[in-house]
């Protein structure tokens, strides 16, 4: 009976063999009040045993034990900050709460009706019925990998639009892929056209056709609506990236025909980063299934994740073990979601958005994006005035207000923009004033105008 408590509740005495009582006292001290007699009993049952086991690894020079890490020692600290930067967004309590409930096993009925709740969840963020609904487990990466390994194979063209960062990032993947990248490059902040993509798909005659809805690089939100139908006509697919705008904008899956979407949990979904919603339409299943080569990757293989998932008719069958207390977070960040309503949702985070615009031109800065109606409200970008290190007013806010907002992402844009995040728990007034006030306090020291 020893054993099994001592794996469930210090799980790092199974990989040393032997934790002198010292170290495990710090843990021990940290568990509840009930689990905490349990492990000291354990340790007691087991001390023959990992006597005996020191005084043979001491007897051979080569496999003597290491000294456990001081720093492990210590309690965990983390300062409590307010995420206002492009995501992650703080979770609000209930779904940090959520994150801490009783582990299930990934294979347990009670556990598959979480996955239920969630893939239902994903349905309603994407206004979708695609049955190919649920959760990758890794961040907005995993996401986007998912979507390349499965739609494209070697030789595959992809027409990638890049007006940011996540354009360049999904072309590095197709390449990797072995497949053919055809880029459509606008700066950024700006958006494509629908003539300009049809010249694309006109002249390169893809696969597929890949779109960042909401970019949290330039602040851009491109149109989607006729994108779709335009895809459809050329007989390509309609990849979308909506990491960091789901839930904060309007979005319709099934009604704009985006045949893949995916999401990441980090950002208006409210819950910490580990999840990526993703959903196949009929068409893209259909490609998935007609492809001539093996998916490469197995861990994102759509098709063993779908079944995983309950998405097919045949009994859920293993294939890794899910994130099981990631989904619950996801879960009811997405109850939080379907409480207030998308379309309550979208209009605070475009209230907030007008907030947060005229906060800052009162202050005399300039959006980056000039056009309101292609910016994404869950992330603004901010043109940094003439003479202010840029820096300088981020690490202010930090260090003074423990707030965060960001530069901007990769080279292009260094130096030239803030970047603001509004998203989920985070889109109140309240937070949006309290950033602005930081701001206006930062700009009044390093803004010599
Ligand atoms: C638009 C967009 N796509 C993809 C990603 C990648 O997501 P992750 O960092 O969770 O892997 C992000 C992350 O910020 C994003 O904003």
């Amino acid at each position: 009976m020893a054993r099994p408590l001592c794996a469930t509740i210090l799980g790092r005495c199974l990989q040393c063999n032997y934790t002198p009582v010292q170290v495990v006292s710090p843990l021990i001290s940290r568990l509840n009040a009930s689990s905490a007699p349990s492990a000291l009993s354990c340790i007691g049952l087991e001390k023959t045993q990992k006597m005996a086991f020191s005084s043979s690894a001491r007897s051979n020079t080569n496999s003597q034990v290491s000294e456990p890490p001081a720093c492990l020692l210590k309690p965990l600290e983390v300062p409590n900050k307010l995420l206002m930067g492009p995501g992650p967004s703080n979770p609000p309590p209930r779904v940090l709460a959520a994150g801490a409930l009783p582990l299930l096993g990934h294979m347990h009925p009670e556990f598959f009706e979480v996955l239920d709740d969630v893939k239902a969840g994903i349905q309603y963020v994407f206004q979708t019925k695609n049955e190919w609904t649920y959760a990758i487990s890794g961040s907005g990466h995993a996401a986007m990998e998912a979507a390349v390994v499965n739609l494209l194979e070697i030789g595959d063209v992809a027409l990638v639009c890049q007006n940011g960062i996540w354009g360049g990032r999904i072309a590095e993947m197709v390449d990797r892929n072995g497949s053919i990248v055809k880029k459509l490059v606008r700066p950024m902040g700006e958006v494509f056209s629908l003539e300009e993509i049809e010249q694309g798909l006109k002249e390169h005659k893809p696969k597929l056709v890949f779109v960042t809805y909401g970019e949290s690089s330039s602040g851009s939100a491109q149109p989607l609506e006729g994108l779709g139908d335009l895809c459809r006509k050329y007989d390509a697919l309609l990849l979308v990236d909506s990491v960091a705008i789901a839930g904060g904008a309007p979005l319709f899956m099934d009604a704009w025909n985006i045949d893949v979407l995916y999401s990441g949990s980090q950002k208006v979904m409210g819950a910490p980063p580990a999840t990526s919603p993703i959903s196949f339409n009929q068409r893209a299943r259909d490609v998935i299934a007609n492809r001539k080569t093996k998916v490469r990757s197995y861990y994102l293989d759509a098709a063993e994740l779908a079944n995983y998932w309950g998405c097919d008719e045949n009994p859920r069958r293993y294939h890794h073990t899910c994130l099981v207390s990631s989904i619950y977070a996801l879960r009811e960040g997405l109850a939080r979601l379907a409480e207030q309503g998308l379309e309550k949702s979208w209009q605070e985070h475009r209230k907030c958005a007008e907030m947060l615009y005229e906060g800052l031109e009162k202050m005399g800065l300039e959006m980056w994006i000039k056009d309101k109606a292609i910016r994404n409200p869950c992330v603004t970008t901010i043109r940094v005035p003439e003479g202010v290190e840029w820096k300088k007013v981020v690490d202010h806010l930090m260090k003074q207000h423990k707030i965060e907002i960001a530069g901007a992402l990769g080279k292009d844009l260094l130096g030239e923009i803030w970047r603001i995040g509004i998203m989920g728990h985070n889109c109140t007034p309240e937070n949006v004033n309290r950033t602005l006030q930081a701001l206006k306090e930062a700009l009044d020291l390093y803004w010599k105008k």
